[in-house]
């Protein structure tokens, strides 16, 4: 529990967000300042100095405290063949592609594969796992290399050793192939292991570090951009351009976007995946817009609480939304568990929620909160029961049917999904996300005319919404976002 014996006040917290800032590139702004406040917080009470000065002392810039803290900071969410699209993508067209291109006579091409920002490895070990599982081991030479800004995720990914909570995806065959399970950890067979080559880097001082982007043929990034704002995020993709080879492609977290960017990279559709490639931009929406989004917009993250604004440049007023015991606001366990949700540390969010539940076990809102949170850890089960218990409370509440229809959606259940969606739209016409996500049900059933009739009337809502509506996020997506997918969709 934070008591209030480690204060953070504002300049410390300025302070602060300089400094990290400075050595990883992280961007602060109103949307993160809670985890900042929560996380200096935490290790002031780790390190047991209430000395704002002190504390400031100990967090140089190659510190042993400046990895703690950031470490608290970025999520190192990640599982085993996340978006197993991308993979299939990879060694179905992109690899036979790019040897195709590389061959030259009877010498196998070299192809260097980079995995930035591993977090703990599953990532790259999946790269290695589906190029095991494909026809091309023999006809290159492959390297792998993988790295992290966090010195512990690197460790852990050495190692080899995973908790079940790593593999979500329904297809676990290559489990049995290459783990053994040993009192209740997946161990990693070194056939896998030593495929991979992992470093401690960060991203933004590649000059310093032993690993480099230079001839890379094919860069994951997937994730990771959430933490950079806009400029960084620029400076980054030129420098991705200049190292990539002439034929590389980028791969980024399913619903990141660079469309918005003065990127050298568009969007383009490879196998089932939307991969990145060079070129002038593909996609824009028809009209021009003064708002810009976000960068980086996380497919499955609907869960973000509408209340909380976007993020945008750091103010330095360090709002508080963790409540006092005192409290007597009613919803003090919901708000915590929004704020948990935000910084991602789900098992307090949903710890909140539940309690919440359990003074006001009608409260919707935390049982949507629960049902989203368990969707997003494709906990699918946990969600549809969840869902089910809001129905019976309410049953005219759009989040749930879009939920539902994204659980469904997930597993390729595109009949049960358009349902769920129809019902979405029923409470919501203008619900501009469900609108997208039934058109894009239609298309994966081949019903291509009803998609498409479904993309532009995605469009025209969001045509009709005010220039201010536009970066409100609803499931964790802009309409801005929303429409540039719709504009390259609709054939
Ligand atoms: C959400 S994880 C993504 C893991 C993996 N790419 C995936 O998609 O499953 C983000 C990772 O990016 C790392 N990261 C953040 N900033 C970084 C930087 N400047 N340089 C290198 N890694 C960074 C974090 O430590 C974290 O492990």
């Amino acid at each position: 529990m934070i008591t209030e014996k480690y204060n953070v006040e504002e300049p410390l917290l300025i302070e602060v967000e300089t400094r990290v800032r400075a050595v990883t590139g992280i961007n602060f702004d109103s949307s993160n300042w809670f985890s900042l406040k929560v996380a200096i917080k935490e290790r002031m009470e780790a390190t047991q100095i209430e000395d704002p000065n002190i504390y400031l002392k100990i967090l140089a810039p190659n510190s042993n405290e400046m990895e703690k803290l950031t470490s608290l900071l970025v999520v190192h969410e990640t599982y085993f063949f996340r978006d197993k699209r991308q993979f299939d993508a990879l060694t179905e067209v992109v690899l036979p592609e790019l040897i195709e291109k590389k061959k030259i006579g009877q010498t196998k091409p070299r192809i260097k594969i980079m995995s930035c920002g591993c977090s703990f490895g599953a990532e790259p070990y999946s790269i290695a796992i589906s190029l095991m599982e494909s026809n091309l081991m023999d006809q290159a030479d492959f390297e792998i290399i993988a790295f992290d800004l966090n010195k512990n995720a690197i460790e852990r990914a050495e190692s080899g050793e995973f908790s079940s909570h790593m593999f979500r995806e329904p297809d676990t065959e290559f489990l049995k192939k290459y783990f053994t399970l040993k009192e209740n950890r997946f161990l990693l067979h070194n056939e896998i292991k030593e495929k991979v080559q992992f470093y401690n880097a960060n991203l933004f001082d590649l000059e310093h570090a032993p690993v480099s982007l230079a001839g890379a043929d094919v860069v994951f990034l997937r994730n990771v951009l959430i933490y950079f704002n806009q400029a960084d995020t620029e400076k980054l993709m030129q420098k991705v351009d200049k190292n990539l080879s002439p034929e590389g492609v980028l791969f980024l977290g399913s619903s990141e976007s660079l469309l918005f960017l003065e990127s050298p990279f568009h969007l383009k559709q490879i196998g089932k995946a939307l991969l990145w490639v060079r070129g002038s931009k593909s996609i824009k929406p028809t009209e021009p817009r003064t708002v810009s989004i976000k960068p980086n917009i996380k497919k499955t993250e609907f869960s973000l609480p509408k209340d909380i604004p976007l993020p945008r440049k750091p103010k330095p007023k360090p709002p508080s939304k963790m409540r006092t015991q005192e409290s007597d606001d009613l919803e003090e366990h919901y708000e915590n568990g929004l704020g948990y949700l935000k910084i991602k540390i789900f098992d307090k969010a949903e710890n909140e929620f539940k309690e919440q539940l359990k003074q006001t076990p009608r409260h919707i809102k935390s049982l949507i909160r629960l049902a989203t949170l368990y969707a997003d850890s494709d906990l699918d089960q946990q969600a549809i029961e969840t869902c089910q218990e809001i129905i019976k409370i309410d049953n005219l509440v759009d989040e749930i049917y879009f939920v539902l229809g994204l659980v469904y959606f997930k597993r390729g259940d595109y009949q049960q999904a358009i349902e769920h969606f129809k019902k979405g739209r029923y409470c919501d016409e203008k619900n501009f996300v469900v609108l997208y996500y039934l058109a894009l049900s239609y298309r994966a059933v081949d019903q291509q005319k009803e998609a498409n009739h479904l993309f532009h009337q995605t469009e025209s809502v969001i045509d009709q919404m005010e220039q201010d509506q536009l970066r409100q996020e609803r499931f964790g997506y802009t309409a801005d976002y929303i429409y540039s997918l719709c504009a390259d969709m609709a054939a």
